[in-house]
């Protein structure tokens, strides 16, 4: 049996932006999705224990089989001819907006190297996991199975001529607590991302200048970040939601977790990763503010994530 696990993330910056070639920060949070994998002679059976939001594992599952054919693919094992019982479970709860998808395909990926006794480095499972991400995200950046794969707290940007892209660690003194707040609702990622490419090309002369701003505010939150200036950071993420809402990715549910997560006090909020449902994310310095905010948010009937930003890979 091959075993293997990724990371959970969580966008502090730039989401869509990211698609087009705008720097994004993300981080690996502490929670991870395990798969086991067994070869078998028939076909291949996936049995998902994620929690999470209801009805996740069964929307994704057609993409989730596109995703391990993609997979297989790329590590040149035939997908007609390979049976496989892979286990999927752990701590990452399955919520849109967490990259439970790329935590998925790259512990999976993971997985099936150990049972065939593969050996690839972390780099080669990385572009792995992007084949198997464009079967959910349909044009993904990469973002994703990139923090799924590595950890850290990392600055990305997409090379979209097709080079590497750029990965870099930022440093930050300690880790940040945050909530994760989750809408219930289940989002196709893949529609999301459509979405904003067709806007952008309708609408340049609205998309354009947005997509500056966004640029603009990544460099100066890699900046307020390295600094440690958690006030700032919040601000910055108070006008990322504000830029998300202008590109049409939030919904109705996301705003209201956004606003009551500020009403207590949170120091910046925002949705995170595709929108349309799926999660909001609050920064929540200290373990007081990071429970007066998930208790609220548990108090309309919505699921929290009390985690921190930051955390060295693990
Ligand atoms: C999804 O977590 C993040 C998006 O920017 C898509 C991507 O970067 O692949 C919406």
């Amino acid at each position: 049996m091959g075993k293997g696990s990724g990371f959970g993330k969580v966008i502090l910056f730039g989401e869509h932006f990211v698609v087009h070639g705008i720097p994004g920060i993300v981080s690996a949070i502490d929670s991870t999705t395990n798969s086991e994998v067994k070869r078998t002679d028939k076909i291949i059976e996936v049995h998902d224990e994620r929690g999470g939001s209801k009805g996740y594992a069964e929307e994704k599952k057609f993409q989730q089989l596109e995703s391990i054919n993609r997979m297989l693919e790329k590590m040149n094992l035939s997908p007609e001819n390979t049976g496989l019982n892979i286990w999927l479970g752990g701590s990452l709860p399955g919520f849109s907006g967490l990259g439970a998808s790329a935590a998925s395909s790259v512990a999976i990926a993971r997985a099936i190297a150990e049972e065939f006794n593969l050996s690839f480095s972390d780099q080669e499972i990385n572009e792995i996991a992007y084949e198997a991400e464009k079967a959910y995200a349909g044009n993904p950046s990469g973002i994703d199975n990139t923090a799924a794969t590595f950890g850290g707290l990392l600055w990305f940007k997409k090379n979209l001529v097709g080079g590497p892209n750029i990965i870099e660690e930022i440093s930050i003194k300690k880790p940040v607590e945050i909530i994760i707040g989750s809408t219930g609702i289940v989002a196709n990622t893949k529609a999301m991302v459509k979405g904003v490419a067709d806007r952008k090309k309708a609408n340049p002369e609205q998309y354009d200048p947005l997509f500056e701003n966004a640029e603009e505010l990544a460099t100066e939150a890699r900046k307020s970040i390295q600094q440690y200036d958690l006030k700032k950071i919040g601000e910055l993420m108070d006008i990322n939601h504000r830029l998300l809402r202008e590109i049409n990715v939030s919904c109705k549910e996301l705003d209201f977790l956004v606003d009551i997560s500020k009403e207590q006090g949170a120091y910046g909020a925002k949705l995170t990763g595709g929108g349309g449902g799926g999660c909001m994310t609050a920064l929540t310095p200290g373990k007081e503010l990071q429970e007066k905010v998930a208790k609220k948010i548990e108090k309309e009937g919505f699921q929290v994530l009390r985690t921190k930003i930051g955390v060295k890979r693990i």
